[in-house]
């Protein structure tokens, strides 16, 4: 047994996004998922209505951080007309975090978006640039006292599964249209820094979320520069901390992707792979900032996997600290099992149980274990 203790004033907590937690969102994914036979997000976990519930979990298992996201479709349902019952809505979810001692990490846009704004093309359309950018002024100016901003969740994953795959809402599978995508996603986040900061909040601290990999092989430094750090390059004088979220480890052979081991893999298939996490942010390091991860997490039902799952990546983010990578907080994909996307209901990130039938919430063991590293801000293992 070793004791590895993290930094003072660590952030420890939990993420959730605002299309697979609230229920009864009106976006393109909703039209989406009626118009195309894919799983309906309908009622979700109902945290539109339950979320003091729910920070009151997070508060009684330690938590002094949490990740949520603000859904611009109910913020701004027509061109330029923001709904200011909606509005209070997030103020009232900033204050029970708070009163809790919970500190805020705000995302802007969490892939979800208003339907005038798919109509008029998404983010293929520039306009779409100006449109967030005044989302993210209404937004910063009417709720003030948050500290950490996210303008948006993990660019490269949504321009991917949106543009080239062809996955998800528009499905679309154009190289060109993917690069459009991701260099307006670029331009947003920078014109939304810009507008975030100018509201003089003391301390304002604006960034990404963005998703690594870790590559192995010999041409893992392609993927490395192409898939981790374009974009980051791209926005490097426009953030103030980097927010990684982590899942994937990737050995290439030749060209052939993910040819990984697998010994051990998440309910969803993907490989756990702890000591990713290291290198990953060692190569973060360059960029000499402050590193949140904004997202780590995994699929497991039976809760058979999670608490090591936890422990491991801590013990190698531990590591990357003692190499002196400035991280500062780990935030555990998802505090509730939730609504995963083209997959629907039954991937469960949770550190709690959501019963979608009763929507009651059971708190698993492995959420229990993760409490006490949490309390006592060092992980034995
Ligand atoms: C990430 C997403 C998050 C969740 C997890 C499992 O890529 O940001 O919303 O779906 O994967």
């Amino acid at each position: 047994m070793a004791r590895y203790e993290f930094p003072k004033n660590f952030y420890w907590g939990a993420a959730t996004s605002a299309h697979q937690v609230e229920g009864n969102n009106h976006n393109d994914w909703t039209e989406w998922e009626k118009e195309t036979n894919h799983p309906i997000s309908g009622r979700a976990c109902d945290h539109y209505n339950k979320f003091r519930e729910d920070f009151d979990i997070a508060k009684n298992l330690g938590h002094n951080a949490h990740r949520f996201s603000i859904e611009w479709s109910r913020v701004e349902p027509e061109e330029g007309r923001f709904n200011e019952k909606e509005i209070e809505h997030y103020r009232q979810v900033i204050a029970a975090l708070r009163e809790r001692g919970i500190e805020p990490f705000v995302t802007l846009w969490h892939w979800t978006l208003p339907t005038w704004i798919a109509k008029q093309g998404g983010w293929e359309n520039k306009k779409t640039i100006d449109d967030f950018a005044r989302h993210a002024n209404k937004v910063a100016r009417s709720v003030k006292n948050v500290r950490f901003w996210i303008t948006l969740n993990e660019p490269e994953i949504y321009a991917m599964n949106s543009y080239l795959r062809g996955k998800w809402p528009p499905q679309k599978k154009s190289l060109l249209k993917f690069l459009q995508v991701y260099k307006n996603l670029a331009k947003a986040h920078k014109k939304a820094y810009a507008i975030i900061h100018s509201t003089w909040v003391l301390d304002t601290q604006v960034g990404i979320a963005k998703n690594n990999s870790y590559f192995e092989g010999w041409t893992a430094p392609v993927f490395n520069y192409f898939w981790n750090n374009w974009f980051l390059q791209k926005i490097a004088a426009y953030q103030d901390f980097i927010g990684l979220n982590h899942y994937f480890h990737n050995r290439i052979k030749g060209f052939k992707y993910n040819q990984n081991e697998n010994k051990t893999v998440s309910d969803m298939g993907w490989e756990i792979y702890p000591e990713g996490i290291y290198h990953v942010l060692k190569d973060l390091k360059k960029y000499n900032k402050p590193i949140y991860i904004t997202e780590n997490g995994v699929a497991d039902a039976q809760d058979i996997h999670r608490e090591k799952f936890i422990k491991e990546h801590l013990k190698w983010a531990h590591k990357a600290i003692e190499d002196g990578v400035d991280l500062r907080g780990y935030l555990y994909w998802s505090l509730l099992d939730n609504f995963e996307w083209d997959s629907g209901f039954w991937p469960r990130f949770g550190l709690v149980k959501v019963d979608y039938q009763t929507m009651k919430r059971r708190i698993r063991q492995s959420a229990y274990a993760y409490a006490k590293i949490v309390k006592e801000n060092s992980l034995e293992i």
